[in-house]
């Protein structure tokens, strides 16, 4: 077994990738190594700050680990609010005051497409990798559903007729940005183990 540090502070994602990944990977928390401080993130595109923080992990504990970062992008706004995602209408991280903020900007705009974007950031022995993941859709003018989190309510994939927050929790992750890119990081972890191994 080769152990694995997902370089995140929740511990939820951490059970989530553990599910799905095989018994020739030992995943851990960065907790239970010891890392319970927020990581940095100052950089200003995803893949930056997913590097970033996979990177400060990998030097304290020099273990291989990954770490992600994920935003929401819309076309009309430039790509908005993008690496501010979190942090769009201020520092409390309000999803409400967040959402409220899109609608506000995109208020009469003909063009409400958008699109989720995940950047996962691996590092193994010093090596670094990146994987991507991209669910498109557009914002709704209004918010509906009581599921998911953040600007769930309001985003629409492509090809469905309702909200992220409408979905349950596998159909979600069978089309999301995170769910993609957590897939192609599985698949090259497997392969590498497999090499490895033979
Ligand atoms: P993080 O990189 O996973 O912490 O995500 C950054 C921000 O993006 C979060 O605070 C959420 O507001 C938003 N976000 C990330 N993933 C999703 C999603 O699947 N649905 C809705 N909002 C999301």
């Amino acid at each position: 077994m080769q152990t694995l540090i997902f370089a995140t502070g929740n511990p939820h994602k951490v059970e989530e990738v553990n599910q799905v990944l095989s018994d020739a990977w030992d995943l851990h928390s960065m907790a239970e190594w010891g890392i319970t401080e927020d990581l940095p993130e100052n950089q200003d595109t995803l893949e930056g700050n997913a590097l970033e923080k996979a990177r400060y992990v990998y030097e304290k504990l020099k273990l291989d680990c990954f770490a992600e970062d994920t935003g929401l992008e819309v076309e009309a706004l430039h790509g908005e609010p993008g690496v501010y995602t979190a942090r769009y209408a201020g520092d409390s991280k309000d999803p409400n005051a967040n959402i409220q903020k899109v609608l506000d900007k995109l208020a009469g705009a003909g063009n409400r497409r958008a699109r989720f974007r995940t950047v996962i950031a691996l590092i193994i022995k010093g090596e670094e990798f990146l994987f991507e993941g991209i669910a498109p859709g557009t914002i709704q003018m209004e918010k509906s559903g009581n599921g998911g989190f953040g600007y769930d309510p309001i985003f629409r994939p492509e090809g469905y007729l309702v909200s992220f927050a409408e979905m349950d929790a596998a159909t979600k992750n069978r089309i999301s940005h995170r769910g993609q890119a957590v897939r192609k990081l599985i698949a090259f972890l497997e392969e590498r183990a497999s090499k490895t191994l033979h």
